[in-house]
């Protein structure tokens, strides 16, 4: 088992509150809390549907047999757990590596070149598609499945579309359950008492998981032994001081929160960490502003900031013991770049000293720092850090005695919209 710990020294608190943290995760625990008729999360790692489990990882096998091209057409929750998991565990640059079919996500946004430029790259290459949307009616996926679609019958026909599409939603209502049982579309279940934001280990995640050669059965398993340890009434429980150092800070003043990650393949992490926090616990008027920040790379643009800009941010500094992969810098004779001091280190080793490095400096600075170590980057690890982070906003958010599992502010720009486009 992997073992994520947390270090809050950095956090320079002299006391957090575990024994709030302790009653909202019992109110969590109980079902007592605010929107408790979406908290299917917590018991899914022990009470999932196996019998469908079995069929996400058939549809996954088929796609990777046919090995071209697999568009994952979704958004928000319906798109961030399954990226963020094929970024870490496979790659950033999983398409140009020969792994599987080359993976195109899609709906996620409104952009007519985007979908021109998909639509190209999967031309004439054997194409499933997963389409997954729990209200089957948001605009951004609605759209790039009925332009996908299309496609698809012309190339396949309505008969070839019924082994290549397949259909992630609700179990019986919606616009796209209705047009997949029309057509005789294999569809598989978003619970109902599971949010789009915390649907990452249901078939939302899973199958674009086990198309990309993910082993599922390691993460289900993963996450079930963590929730039981982020789950305990207890002091060491990483999950409760998280929670409630980052409401102490906040209590103190501290309006954003960044998350520092190391390195491109964590920033789907990221952005899944972004609407995780945002959506859940920005209500009411409250709550930390979820923000991120690579290192390195965003070091050399908003380090200044961090550094030296307004004092309200507090920063989550995460990172991996190891990244698994031995990177030596060679020693070169002449030294004409004069990096001599660094021959002979791992890229792991060079890493730890800038995360020190940067730490220091932004405590230093006045950005309190918590500290978040998993062992490295693999399915463990990665169910680890998602029923921690899932647990620790539910506790944040109750801490905060907002309802962490629903988003009316998300409606107010779909109405706009609407009205602008004439919808009725
Ligand atoms: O967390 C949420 O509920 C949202 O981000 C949704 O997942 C997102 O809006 C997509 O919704 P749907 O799956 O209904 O298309």
């Amino acid at each position: 088992m992997t073992m994520l710990r947390i270090d809050r020294e950095g956090a320079g608190l002299k006391t957090i509150d575990l024994a709030a943290a302790k009653a909202a995760l019992g109110e969590l625990k109980n079902g007592t809390g605010k929107g408790n008729d979406f908290i299917g999360w917590v018991k899914l790692p022990k009470d999932y549907d196996k019998e469908e489990f079995a069929r996400v990882k058939a549809a996954g096998k088929r796609v990777r047999e046919k090995d071209e091209a697999f568009v994952i057409i979704g958004i928000g929750g319906s798109y961030l757990g399954a990226r963020a998991a094929i970024e870490l565990l496979k790659s950033p640059r999983h398409n140009e590596v020969k792994d599987g079919p080359a993976l195109y996500f899609i709906g996620n946004g409104i952009s007519g070149s985007d979908i021109a430029q998909v639509l190209e790259l999967v031309k004439g290459k054997e194409l499933y598609i997963n389409v997954i949307s729990k209200s089957g009616t948001t605009l951004e996926p609605a759209l790039a499945f009925r332009i996908f679609k299309d496609y698809m019958e012309k190339t396949y026909g309505k008969e070839g579309c019924r082994e290549r599409i397949l259909c992630t939603t609700d179990k019986a209502r919606g616009a796209l359950k209705g047009l997949a049982d029309k057509e005789g579309y294999e569809c598989f279940v978003i619970p109902d008492d599971i949010g789009g934001r915390y649907s990452v280990l249901t078939p939302v995640g899973l199958l674009p998981m086990a198309a990309a050669g993910i082993d599922i059965d390691r993460v289900m398993k993963a996450a079930d032994e963590n929730m039981d340890r982020f789950l305990k009434e207890d002091d060491e429980n990483p999950a409760l001081i998280y929670a409630a150092s980052r409401y102490a800070l906040y209590s103190a003043g501290k309006k954003v929160e960044i998350f520092s990650y190391p390195g491109e393949s964590m920033r789907f992490m990221a952005e899944w960490w972004k609407q995780l926090y945002g959506e859940s616990e920005g209500k009411e008027h409250k709550g930390l502003f979820p923000a991120s920040c690579e290192i390195t790379a965003d070091l050399q643009s908003l380090g200044q900031y961090i550094q030296d800009g307004e004092r309200m941010l507090m920063e989550t500094i995460v990172r991996f013991d190891t990244e698994g992969v031995e990177v030596k810098v060679p020693f070169e004779a002449d030294n004409a770049d004069g990096l001599n001091y660094v021959a002979g280190k791992d890229y792991d080793e060079i890493f730890m000293a800038a995360a020190k490095g940067i730490k220091k400096a932004h405590i230093d600075g006045g950005v309190p720092c918590l500290e978040i170590v998993a062992d490295r980057p693999c399915e463990e690890s990665f169910a680890e850090m998602v029923v921690f982070y899932e647990t620790a906003c539910a506790v944040s958010g109750y801490m905060l005695g907002v309802n962490p599992f629903n988003q009316p502010g998300v409606e107010e720009y779909k109405k706009n919209m609407f009205a602008l486009l004439g919808k009725k």
